[in-house]
């Protein structure tokens, strides 16, 4: 009789499941050079990008990666043509709606991170559709950076815990990094342990200042819609064979 092994995952055979990162972060980039490549308007790009999206997050499914969070659009973002602006919240809005139930049969729990009050009322409410559906779901935790900034986010904190202060609730001496987390869109939500870039920029464009401060960073050239699998594996590789440090020798 043959017994057949125990599959737990796909993961490549050259990467170690105990050494994954816990969480990965992703800047999403390089949509608008990939549709330009092809002579295509930049809205192409980002259609494209969702598709990888989705096929990174699955990714992280089937070989153990437990959190993703992808950075959607920066509070920067809203300088870009209201032609391209409008076309990315209509996007948002139908992807969410399309793919509910799927993250639904796949336990994918969603969250989103920005300053949310602000987007067209429609998008809002299939935000809070989509975190409220999910919250129980325990199978991969997936964060979406919408109308997200770092510097945004740090000085929302600021005002929140302002207030605390001025209502006789905190004593500024208390204040600490826990605290301080506990104000941040990301409460509750682990560190990233890697960050991947695409299309090669070396820059952070404003993303999760605070909870980057000791991530591994790889960025690839690869355009944003044509990053798959393989890529996905050379970065954790890449991650495997760094030595994390966190200050000490
Ligand atoms: C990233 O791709 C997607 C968003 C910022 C929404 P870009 O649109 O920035 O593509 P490039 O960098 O111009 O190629
Ligand atoms: C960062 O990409 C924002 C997202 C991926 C959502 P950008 O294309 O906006 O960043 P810059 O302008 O190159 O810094
Ligand atoms: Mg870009």
């Amino acid at each position: 009789m043959t017994v057949k092994p125990i599959v737990l995952n796909d993961l490549p055979t050259d990467l170690d499941y105990l050494r994954l990162p816990n969480h990965v972060a992703v800047i999403m980039d390089g949509n608008g050079r990939w549709a330009k490549r092809r002579g295509l308007p930049r809205i192409m790009g980002h259609q494209r990008g969702v598709d990888t999206l989705k096929d990174l997050l699955r990714c992280c499914k089937d070989w153990g990666v437990p959190a993703l969070t992808a950075y959607a659009f920066s509070t920067e973002n809203w300088g870009r043509p209201l032609d391209e602006v409008e076309f990315l919240m209509t996007l948002f809005e139908r992807v969410l709606r399309r793919e509910l139930r799927e993250m639904m049969e796949e336990n994918v729990r969603i969250r989103f991170v920005g300053n949310l009050a602000v987007l067209p009322p429609s998008l809002q409410e299939e935000i809070a559709r989509s975190m409220q559906d999910t919250q129980n779901n325990t199978g991969i935790d997936f964060t979406v950076a919408t109308n997200y900034g770092g510097r945004q986010e740090i000085v929302q904190a600021c005002q929140a815990i302002a207030t605390q202060v001025q209502q006789g609730l905190l004593n500024p001496q208390d204040i600490d990094e826990s605290i301080f987390e506990d104000h941040l869109y990301t409460k509750g939500i682990a560190h990233p342990d890697l960050l991947i870039r695409t299309s090669g920029e070396m820059r952070l464009s404003n993303f999760l200042l605070w909870q980057l401060a000791y991530a591994e960073i790889y960025v690839t050239q690869t355009l944003w819609p044509d990053f798959n699998r393989e890529e996905f594996h050379q970065a954790l590789l890449a991650y495997q064979q760094r030595e994390r440090r966190f200050g000490k020798i």
